[in-house]
């Protein structure tokens, strides 16, 4: 592993067996500096494995993530047009702002007030109390601040650190039909923890030359989280912002549909400017306005979603 002092710059090559923990100082041999190293996640087995932990996941049922480490895919805006198309289908469904930008929270017109963070501070393990009613029937909110920043720090490298949430969300998820989770465009505390807890991840990709690529990454990822910390956890991928006029992005589409076949999510979403609007009006698209693109085929995509429970195509969901 290569590594680089952050004071002289002089790259170091560190043999990887000199220690297994994710973040370690090193001392500068030629300025003596002392500085942090952060390993990247991929290139060292997920710490603290517990394999008896690991096999509980197996009952969880209905909790999405929505995670891709590329930026401005679309993650939050599917979370929030996805819960409210849920809930419109009489569906309980909870969004879990996962995300320190709080964008979900924002989205909505909420305040960043409290977040998982006050949960743990507060040494609690019952969410119920933090979890805030929408002004929209069976869309229930557990917001972010900025204050979950300190969750990575604090928390990230522990034993066990990945099933922090999945053991907190197990103890209300009978109140829910759907859990849906948001979460930041980097892996480290927010995202494993929430694949970890996740029965189906949905991994959102623009038909971009860049974002398909990020899409094998993710799934790499899905499966070492598979192999260590959820073995029940399945994906789809989800494009969105489509535009069909353009003919590189058809290309994409044709590529990603080809690699990942019944990974794919039927229905795309459309680029549409009124997801744009409905964000600054913090509504989703379809309370602000119904007849949009997105609108519907966010609606054809929570139709797919209870699809899966009837035909069985992902268990449970
Ligand atoms: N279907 C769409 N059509 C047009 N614009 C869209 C669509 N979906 C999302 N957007 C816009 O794209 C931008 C990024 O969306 P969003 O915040 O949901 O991405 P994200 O993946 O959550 O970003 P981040 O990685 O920062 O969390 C926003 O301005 C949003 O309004
Ligand atoms: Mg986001």
């Amino acid at each position: 592993m290569i590594i680089r002092c952050e004071n002289c710059k002089t790259a170091f090559n560190l043999d990887e067996n000199r220690t297994n923990k994710p973040n370690f100082k090193a001392r500068c041999s030629k300025c003596q500096h002392v500085f942090n190293v952060c390993r990247p996640f991929w290139t060292h087995e997920i710490p603290f494995l517990n394999l008896s932990a690991a096999m509980e996941n197996r009952g969880l049922d209905n909790i999405i993530s929505v995670s891709n480490q590329k930026g401005g895919v679309a993650k939050t805006s599917t979370c929030l047009n996805l819960g409210l198309s849920l809930s419109l289908l009489k569906k309980r469904v909870l969004l879990v702002d996962f995300d320190v930008q709080s964008n979900l929270t924002v989205s909505l017109g909420y305040p960043n007030t409290h977040s998982f963070y006050e949960v743990l501070q507060g040494n609690r393990n019952d969410l119920s109390k933090m979890i805030i009613d929408t002004r929209y029937e069976n869309l229930r909110l557990l917001p972010s601040n900025e204050n979950m920043v300190l969750l990575n720090k604090k928390y990230f490298g522990m034993t066990n650190f990945e099933y922090i949430l999945r053991d907190r969300l197990n103890l209300i998820k009978q109140e829910y039909d759907y859990i849906i989770i948001d979460t930041p465009p980097s892996i480290e505390f927010f995202t494993l923890n929430a694949l970890t807890a996740s029965h189906l991840a949905i991994i959102p990709s623009q038909c971009e030359y860049l974002s398909a690529h990020g899409v094998n990454r993710v799934v790499k990822i899905i499966d070492l989280i598979k192999a260590k910390t959820n073995p029940g956890i399945d994906y789809r991928i989800l494009i969105t912002m489509y535009d069909g006029a353009s003919p590189s992005s058809k290309l994409i589409y044709t590529k990603l549909s080809d690699r990942f076949k019944e990974k794919t999510f039927r229905t795309k979403i459309d680029f549409d400017v009124k997801v744009k609007e409905s964000q600054i009006m913090n509504m989703p698209v379809a309370c602000y306005n119904r007849q949009s693109s997105a609108a519907a085929q966010y609606m054809n995509l929570a139709r797919e979603i209870l699809s899966y429970r009837k035909n069985e195509n992902i268990a449970g969901l």
